[in-house]
Parts: C-alpha cells; structure tokens; sequence
C-alpha cells in the first residue's frame, strides 16, 4: 500500500481524530448483535493508547438516519460496548456532539489514555453531501486524521474523504491497511488458479464485480438467487423460484463474455427446492433442469456442493462474496456452510482465502470457521467496489507514501 499509516506519525502529544465503522447490527431493543467491526478497530485505537495520543476521538455513522437525529441510530449502545473491550482505556465517553464547540471542547479536554466518541455522523446532513464546512469542523478536533473505516471508504463522505483533506497528516489504520492488502493482492497478483464464487438473491448488485473478476479469474462459482436469473438467461425453467427479470438480458451477456475470456463459469447442476418460502416447508434435492412446478430454488444441492468444494480446494487464491441460499433458514443452510468449509480446507493447504463482508461474513462466523480463512472483511460494498478495480476515495484521500 502506498499511503502513509498511524506507523508513520510521532504520536506523543498529538490527538488523533480516528474515522471508524462502528455500523453494526442490532436488534429491535438497541442490542449489538455482531460486534466484529467495533472489535477490528480495536488494534489501531490500542496502538494509539500506547504511543501515548494526547486522546484519541472516534468518529462514526450508524444505520441510515438521513441527517436528523433519531435515538434509534445513537452511539450509545456502541460506547458501552466499547468501555467493556477496552479496558486499556483510562476513559470512554462520548459526547451528544459532532462538530461546533461542544465537539471542540469534549476533544481538547482529552488527557492520553482517554477515548471520546463523537455521536453518529450521520445525524448532520452535510457528512453524506460531503460537505467542505463539516469537514473543517471535523479537523478542527484532532492533529492526525486517521482513517480505519473500511467499511465506509466507498463513500465520499465529510468524515472519509472531506476531511482527509483538511487535516494533516491523514493516515491509514491497521484495518484499512490490512483489508486493503488482502483485497488488493487478490485482484492484483493472484496465485493462480483464482477462484471467485458469488452469491446472494440480486446479479444487478454484482454486475461490475462480476464483469470485472471474468478478466481475472480463472473459475466463478454461482449460487444464491442469483444462480436463478441465469438459469433463466440459458433458457431454462426455475417454476416459482425468484428471478430478477430486469437482469435476464445482463446474465446472457456475462454468460457470454465468461465464454468469448474462456473463464469457466459454473452454475449449480442440482438444487434444493421447497414448496414454499419457510423452513417447515417440504424439500427435495432435483436436478437444476427439473424445478417442479410451484416450487421455488433455496439451496445449491449435493453434487453442486462436491463440485464447488473441488473447485475452490484446487484453488490458491480464492474470493467468496454472498450465501449460497437461503442459510438463515437451517433446511437451506447446508450449501452455504459446505462452502464455508472449503474455503477452510483450501486454507489450511495453503491457498488464500478472503471472504467479502455482508453475509458471507456472518455466514463463515455461524460456521464457526472464522479464524480458520486468511482474511473476513469487514467491508460489504467497499469490498465488492474494491474487487471491482473501483478506487476508494477514503483510501484515496489520504497521504501518499
Ligand atoms: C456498510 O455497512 O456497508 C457501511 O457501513 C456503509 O454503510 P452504508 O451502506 O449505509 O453507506
């Protein structure tokens, strides 16, 4: 990576103003129900602590609040997460502020060892415009402006981008460097073969990715509803399974080109199909050419699986983006952690292996095989913009080496 990290910063009394994705999932009361991204920020905020930052301010969205405040989408849930994974900290408090001279004065009183987390970014307007007075409010509450936010570097925000240009020096974290090399050394120079396998309900979420990954791929390895919307593409009949109609054309084109680039693009040969959109439903395995009338495609089937598991066990470099069915529902799981279980395999034989974020990331969590991939990403989108050949423009921003 050519940008400058906390590495390179004389940290002794300089603040740090640290951009985080603190954007985790909770449940109807508030409650944190994944804390894997709070937890990936924290060797850069430790790191901080002990060079001995004259305090570190942590900045974050959270949900989609569209720049009014709604105490739906507050920090506070997160800060108290944060006190109990962070016992290094002499101090964790947060302020109702994000920018203005409540913001200003929490930061300045800070003392090393003290963390302040500022209240979702989300709540002004300006952080999603992008906007250059935001962004100078913003600098105005550290010396080094410190992006570690992955998940978010996609987006051109006051508190990503904006601000990396107001404050210098303006450096990666840990996880931005870490992310960056794993995704980046996988589209840039592969070991060979490299495999990609793509899931998830919508082709039109992945049609760059895809489009992007056939000129660079060796194999691509469908499933998930996508799967569906091509077989439709070929031809075929998928009876009430979901299709996305708008990209049937889309899929014939990509089906064309993987053929004109000679990338082997698989589909499933057999599938598990349910008479109805539930897990008490009745299931079959049947080939892919003979979905019964009424029912609907939730799972790739067995020999899929085989076939799949073979490919991505043969593979050095390997790149796994959306479930293989529906795996939140047990009867529909077992596509998904199969392949969650070759991506371990293929691990533990050397190859690298790299899961996107969103739900093959929590998919390879409830696996239980987390720790047994080369890298989980904390990033859904910046993630598939990045395998894309997209540049981030939070990564962008920042200094150069
Ligand atoms: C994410 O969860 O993908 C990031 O935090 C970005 O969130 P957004 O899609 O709401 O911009």
């Amino acid at each position: 990576m050519n940008k400058k990290t906390i590495r390179d910063v004389e940290w002794a009394g300089k603040r740090a103003l640290v951009r985080v994705d603190f954007n985790v999932p909770q449940d109807d009361e508030g409650k944190i129900t994944d804390d894997t991204r709070i937890q990936a920020a924290l060797p850069t905020i430790r790191y901080l602590l002990e060079h001995e930052a004259n305090g570190i301010v942590l900045m974050s969205h959270l949900g989609r609040p569209k720049g009014k405040v709604d105490p739906k989408f507050s920090m506070r849930p997160i800060v108290e997460r944060l006190f109990e994974l962070l016992p290094e900290a002499t101090e964790v408090k947060k302020t109702e502020a994000i920018t203005g001279e409540a913001a200003v004065a929490a930061a300045s009183s800070l003392q090393p060892g003290q963390v302040l987390v500022l209240e979702n970014t989300r709540f002004d307007a300006r952080e999603e415009k992008n906007d250059a007075v935001m962004a100078a409010e913003l600098a105005k509450l550290g010396d080094v402006y410190v992006n570690d936010a992955f998940g978010t570097a996609h987006r051109a925000n006051a508190s990503t981008e904006g601000v990396a240009h107001q404050l210098k020096p303006a450096v990666a974290g840990f996880l931005l460097e870490k992310e960056l090399a794993f995704l980046g050394s996988a589209i840039e120079r592969p070991q060979r073969p490299f495999v990609t396998i793509m899931g998830g309900a919508k082709i039109s979420d992945k049609i760059g990715v895809i489009e992007a990954l056939l000129g660079k791929c060796d194999a691509i390895l469908i499933g998930g509803g996508m799967a569906n919307t091509f077989f439709v593409a070929q031809g075929r009949d998928v009876a009430a399974s979901l299709v996305e109609k708008d990209a049937i054309e889309t899929a014939k084109i990509l089906l064309a080109k993987a053929e004109e680039q000679g990338v082997k693009m698989l589909l499933p040969s057999d599938v598990v199909v349910a008479d109805a959109f539930s897990a008490d439903a009745s299931t079959q395995v049947v080939s892919a050419d003979a979905v019964p009338a009424g029912w609907r495609i939730l799972d790739i089937g067995p020999t899929t699986v085989q076939t799949y598991s073979d490919e991505v066990k043969a593979a050095k470099t390997v790149v796994w983006n959306g479930p293989m069915g529906v795996f939140e529902m047990e009867p529909f799981a077992k596509g998904t952690f199969a392949v969650a279980q070759a991506m371990a395999d293929a691990t533990a034989q050397g190859a690298t292996t790299i899961i996107g974020g969103g739900d093959s990331a929590s998919a390879i969590e409830q696996a239980g095989l987390a720790d047994k991939v080369s890298h989980v990403s904390t990033g859904g989108g910046a993630s598939l913009e990045m395998l894309e050949g997209i540049t981030l423009p939070g990564v962008a921003a920042l200094d150069d080496r």
